[in-house]
């Protein structure tokens, strides 16, 4: 870990006068959550033309609840890890206006961040595509999946963002309104390639925000748009960067 990008990391947040996060798989693996184009990703495992397009799941919805099935066991069991813990500190401290973020697991939530903007939804709830009936995921365990719908028995589908899906409107314009106004932002976890989210990075960059990449390796953003990456694992990389803001705040006080 570079410990001179770390105290850069940490001047650049407290010198910024509004920082986001924008996060990606990368940010959960360390809660078991593997991501999907590493080594070890879910979509070595699952195709995800065949298990994560929309068309597939209403092609085959019991072949992709094989899929869904499997990802909500690693989410029910996971628990926030340092780097979640470290961005929910840094916005109890002011240092944090928002995490926007790809993942659906809901661990920047249980981690204590408040203003969280899911931008491929999330797994707490489910929705029939038969009837509209909206379900509460929360409540179901393992045994009740492939969940069906109380109302008309169809197949229900997770209200995550299947690719051929579009982004739910509230977080496409929350996401805007973030990334267009803030003066930092921190890019975690994500390789970048999936868009619409990964133009955010490049609309706060265009607005002439720093763009802070950590990732266990470089990105399409690196060298182009990314003022640095500092390499190594977010749930190391964070906390490092919040004990650095904390010494440097204490010693501007003193
Ligand atoms: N710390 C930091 N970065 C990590 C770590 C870690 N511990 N582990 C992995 N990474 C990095 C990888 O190097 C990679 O760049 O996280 C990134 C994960 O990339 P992807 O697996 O492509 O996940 P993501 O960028 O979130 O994918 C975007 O694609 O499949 C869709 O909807 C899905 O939201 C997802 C979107």
């Amino acid at each position: 870990m570079d410990h001179q990008l770390i105290e850069r990391a940490a001047k650049d947040i407290l010198q910024s006068k509004k920082t986001i996060a924008f996060t990606g798989a990368g940010i959960s693996v360390e809660s078991g959550i593997p991501d999907f184009r590493s080594a070890q990703g879910l979509w070595q495992k699952y195709d995800p033309e065949e298990y994560a397009h929309i068309h597939a799941f209403y092609a085959n919805p019991d072949k992709v609840w094989l899929m869904l099935k499997d990802m909500f066991s690693l989410i029910i069991s996971a628990r926030p890890n340092p780097a979640h813990i470290g961005l929910a500190e840094l916005e109890r401290m002011g240092l944090l206006s928002s995490v926007i973020t790809q993942n659906v697991d809901g661990l920047h939530q249980a981690a204590g961040s408040s203003k969280v903007i899911e931008f491929h939804g999330s797994h707490r709830t489910l929705t029939c595509l038969k009837c509209s009936n909206r379900v509460d995921g929360t409540t179901l365990t393992l045994d009740d999946l492939p969940a069906r719908c109380p109302r008309c028995s169809s197949l229900l589908k997770p209200d995550v963002v299947f690719f051929g899906e579009p982004i739910p409107w509230d977080a496409q314009i929350a996401s805007f309104e973030e990334s267009q106004s803030c003066t930092a932002v921190l890019v975690i976890g994500t390789s970048a390639v999936v868009y619409p989210a990964a133009s955010i990075p490049f609309t706060a960059k265009e607005r002439g925000a720093t763009v802070i990449e950590i990732n266990t390796e470089p990105t399409p953003l690196t060298g182009q748009i990314s003022d640095y990456l500092i390499c190594g694992p977010a749930g190391k990389i964070i906390p490092a960067i919040v004990d650095e803001v904390k010494k440097m705040r204490g010693s501007e006080k003193s």
